[in-house]
């Protein structure tokens, strides 16, 4: 299993003591704005199992997010395989999601640069993919910090959305070759 460090954070395996600040932030309606909807907390641990699964299986997924400075467990970012079939699939998704006490801060974007770096350098990936509502301009901005580039011709329907306004997703993109060109490894 794979842990990184980085300035601020550190990106490691979940423990059992991130369950419940897990479940706060799933229950943020202000977190999950962007979601079909918010999580109680058996579904919140249901996704943590699944997360925790994964990172098993794989050695790297949807790392749990820890401020080293303050030891606090804060939300998750990390790499995970989409499990929906859609125009841009197979591909290996980077994704991000903070409790509001964190946001603001620039953590989501470390550990989003942390996460790339380890898909092209450690699991030698040609492309990670990002998606989001197109209403989610928080989670744009991160995309768009790491470099990513996104074609409107890429934006798809979610086929396991169900909610009209939240159904359309845009698709950001980033290459190794992106990556590397802009120094960032
Ligand atoms: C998406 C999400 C992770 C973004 O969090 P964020 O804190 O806005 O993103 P960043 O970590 O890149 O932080 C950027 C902000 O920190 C500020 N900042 C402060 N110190 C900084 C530093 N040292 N370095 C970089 N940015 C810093 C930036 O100016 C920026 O502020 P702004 O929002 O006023 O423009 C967060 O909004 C979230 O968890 N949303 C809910 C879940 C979700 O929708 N996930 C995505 C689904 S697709």
């Amino acid at each position: 299993m794979h842990e990184i460090e980085t300035e601020r954070l550190l990106l490691r395996r979940w423990r059992s003591d991130d369950r419940a600040p897990f479940a706060a932030l799933n229950a943020d309606p202000e977190v999950m704005r962007h979601f079909p909807e918010r999580l109680n907390p058996r579904e919140s641990d249901a996704l943590a199992d699944r997360i925790e699964l994964a990172m098993e299986r794989q050695g790297w997924g949807l790392w749990a997010l820890e401020e080293r400075a303050s030891g606090r467990f804060i939300g998750f970012t990390g790499l995970a395989r989409p499990g929906f079939q859609a125009p841009f699939m197979p591909a290996v998704e980077i994704g991000w999601r903070l409790e509001r006490a964190a946001w603001g801060h620039g953590f989501a974007s470390e550990a989003a640069r942390a996460a790339a770096r380890f898909a092209f350098d450690v699991i030698a990936l040609d492309e990670i993919v990002s998606l989001a509502v197109v209403a989610n301009e928080r989670s744009r901005s991160v995309m768009r910090r790491l470099g990513m580039t996104h074609d409107p011709a890429d934006d798809f329907d979610h086929p396991l959305v169900e909610q009209p306004h939240l159904r359309r997703h845009v698709l950001y993109r980033l290459t190794a070759a992106q990556w590397r060109a802009a120094g960032a490894a």
